[in-house]
């Protein structure tokens, strides 16, 4: 974690893109890396990347082997130890796959520096502590935070000559932010600047901080999780005065993912969804970090939301999320949904989601990464609004339903495939 060399993957291809992990080596961060580095040595299908479509064939997408891995964390490790825990607690990629791709995994290792635990609330703190997260990475200014983190950036973009630096939040959920999201502080970035510049600076979100970082040193930024990142005024700003790309947020992958497919169905047969309810069981960190009341509300929120706004009315709704330790990466959505249909007849739609939640988010990040490079290549600047499917709470649009947010994915694929 902390080797001051930059070591490249093996095999390089004339363009050469950077894509950095905050928690790098969380459980998504590490199936990132695993199945990028599978995929570079081609020893895997291509199955769950949605780029891998037809419709993206002829769209000038980067090639898998033009990726290198880098990124923050704040518990030290290794990319093989922890898909090491991975294959222990969850049966995830066989041992003989991960010592096949150990080499690339270790020049990933190289990359990978200290984060900052600057405003991320008690549990993940805790989480941190316990797992030897350095003594700097809790004390430090925010303006002194996103100094280093901006250094970090620039260095891994320099020393590896990259053409590209993609950053993608992939740490704990924070709790809510203790600042107001209509503050006049979070407004414009000059005024967001000077509070971060004053002697009792602004208790700014660590995922705000990278984005920042991320955005000063010219990079892309992408938030995979809940917390604030760049979803405010202040840093819509910022990224445009950089011209740099931005979007989000929190990965749409199971039960959200069902549920922006189902509830279309129940508003097109005019069908009237009087309560829908949802349990989420899980054992892995992210829901050790979400048992912390303060942390889940900022992840409930997320799920939550988009019920109301696909239905045009709020039926009586719950999210629950609770860490069972047994299940491992395995994630258990059970969703009960109550409805009346003609005569008032009340009728009962039960789904029962099993999925492994770091194989179902890390190709969507491999996805979100070569759709962003090539938004770069064409120049692009701003809210990436096309990658709403991805998302939960996708930032630049009010589009909720998964159809047609994939409509507006295909028409981004077609323009692509023409220029
Ligand atoms: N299907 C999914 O897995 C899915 C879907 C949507 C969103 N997410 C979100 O993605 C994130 C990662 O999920 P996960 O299962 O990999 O969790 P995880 O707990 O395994 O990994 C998070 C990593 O972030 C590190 N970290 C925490 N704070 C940090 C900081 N300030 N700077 C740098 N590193 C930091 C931790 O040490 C840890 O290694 C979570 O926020 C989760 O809510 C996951």
């Amino acid at each position: 974690m902390n080797a001051s060399h930059h070591e490249s993957p093996p095999d390089m291809s004339t363009r050469r893109i950077g894509l950095w992990l905050v928690g790098a080596w969380g459980n998504v961060g590490t199936t990132v890396a695993v199945g990028l580095a599978a995929l570079q040595k081609k020893l895997m299908p291509t199955t769950g990347l949605v780029t891998e479509l037809p419709m993206f064939a002829k769209a000038g997408l980067p090639e898998f082997s033009e990726f290198i891995v880098g990124g923050h964390e704040v518990r030290p490790n290794t990319y093989y130890n922890a898909a090491q825990v991975l294959w222990q607690n969850s049966r995830m990629f066989s041992p003989d796959l991960l010592d096949q791709v150990e080499d690339v995994l270790e020049t990933f290792d190289a990359n990978v520096r200290p984060g900052t635990l600057v405003n991320v609330g008690n549990a993940i703190n805790t989480i941190a502590r316990q797992g030897g997260s350095s003594q700097e990475s809790t004390t430090e200014s925010p303006l002194a935070a996103i100094e280093r983190l901006t250094a970090d950036l620039v260095g891994f973009k320099d020393t590896l000559k990259l053409d590209h630096v993609i950053v993608v939040n992939l740490a704990s959920t924070e709790p809510a932010s203790s600042i107001p999201p209509n503050d006049p502080v979070l407004a414009t970035w000059k005024a967001l600047e000077e509070a971060l510049n004053s002697e009792k600076p602004l208790d700014l979100p660590a995922s705000s901080l990278y984005a920042i970082a991320a955005f000063n040193s010219g990079c892309t930024y992408i938030n995979f999780t809940p917390s604030v990142g760049s979803n405010l005024p202040a840093l819509a700003e910022l990224a445009d005065l950089r011209k740099a790309l931005h979007g989000g947020r929190d990965g749409k992958t199971g039960e959200t993912l069902l549920k922006s497919v189902l509830a279309p169905m129940f508003r097109a047969r005019n069908l009237e969804v009087k309560s829908w309810v949802g349990h989420n069981i899980l054992g892995n960190a992210d829901g050790q970090i979400l048992n912390d009341p303060n942390n889940k509300a900022t992840k409930v929120n997320s799920k939550d939301r988009l019920l109301g706004e696909i239905l045009g009315y709020k039926p009586q709704s719950l999210v629950s999320i609770e860490y069972i330790e047994s299940l491992g990466d395995w994630k258990t959505a059970w969703d009960h949904v109550h409805f009346d249909g003609f005569l008032g007849t009340r009728m009962t739609m039960q789904v029962t989601w099993q999925g492994c939640d770091s194989a179902l988010a890390a190709p969507l990040v491999i996805d979100l990464a070569r759709l962003a490079d090539r938004e770069k290549r064409a120049g692009g600047s701003g809210v990436m609004s096309f990658l709403s499917s991805f998302f939960k709470s996708p930032m630049g649009t009010d589009l909720a339903e998964f159809a047609a947010q994939n409509l507006v994915l295909a028409d981004w694929a077609k323009k692509a495939s023409k220029s």
